[in-house]
């Protein structure tokens, strides 16, 4: 009888131990631990985001811009919070992201979103990133749905990996300084788009 409760609370212990409850538990720790770099990053982070409590980790899904499902991130919206500084590529490891927006700060420096493959939209407009958008979009092609970069600085030839992306439905790259012009051929992917900038040398 003992020996047939200690078993079953064994079986208990491990299937909690194997159950997604606590693989989950773990990657949310994971996101959270990334949130908290993000944020050791960016200056002005206070009042905006003074719910990231990074004594807290379990309290992150209610931090100020995050939503989770099924215990891990899957938006980050810090739209308009007057953020500075810069996003580390840490960002890259909240795999389960699938929104994301920096847009309306004044983020500097370079930014690089390849690998997050769940991603549908993607906001870092207005704001005042250098470098280029020469990503590798592969990871993205079957996700990304909005991709909008009005309003940095980026400087470079346009990065024609966006045309890769066979989910895109909006795509701003204008208020930048891109250059360079869109092969004829591929121009036609963009007749599917809601909306592409016409000031782009896009083929008619
Ligand atoms: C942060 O969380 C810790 C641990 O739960 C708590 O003691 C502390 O008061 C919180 N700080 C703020 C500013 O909410
Ligand atoms: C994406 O890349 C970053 C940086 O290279 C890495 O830390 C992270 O684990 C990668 N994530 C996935 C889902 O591959
Ligand atoms: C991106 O965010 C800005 C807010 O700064 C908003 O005006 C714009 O509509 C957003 N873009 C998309 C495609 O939703
Ligand atoms: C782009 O990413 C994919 C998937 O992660 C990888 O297989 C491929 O080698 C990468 N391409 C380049 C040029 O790095
Ligand atoms: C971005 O461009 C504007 C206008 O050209 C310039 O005033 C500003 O210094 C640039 N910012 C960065 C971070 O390069």
């Amino acid at each position: 009888m003992v020996f047939c409760i200690l078993l079953s609370l064994f079986s208990l212990f491990t299937s909690a131990i194997s159950s997604s409850v606590f693989v989950s538990a773990f990657s949310l720790v994971n996101d959270f631990h990334v949130l908290v770099s993000l944020k050791q990053g960016f200056l002005s982070p206070e009042p905006a985001l003074t719910s990231w409590n990074s004594s807290n980790p379990s309290s992150v899904c209610s931090w100020a811009g995050v939503l989770c499902y099924q215990d891990r991130v899957v938006s980050l919206d810090l739209t308009d919070l007057d953020l500075g500084g810069s996003v580390s590529a840490q960002v890259l490891r909240l795999d389960m992201l699938t929104y994301l927006s920096l847009a309306g700060n004044s983020f500097r420096g370079g930014i690089e979103i390849a690998n997050l493959s769940s991603l549908q939209s993607l906001n870092i407009s207005h704001n005042q990133f250098t470098g280029g958008l020469d990503w590798n979009y592969s990871s993205l092609s079957y996700s990304l749905q909005v991709f909008d970069a009005y309003d940095n600085n980026f400087t470079a030839l346009l990065p024609l990996g966006v045309l890769t992306l066979e989910k895109l439905k909006y795509l701003d790259l204008s208020g930048n300084y891109f250059y360079g012009k869109i092969p004829e051929i591929l121009g036609a992917v963009f007749q599917q788009l809601q909306w592409y900038d016409s000031s782009l040398p896009w083929p008619k």
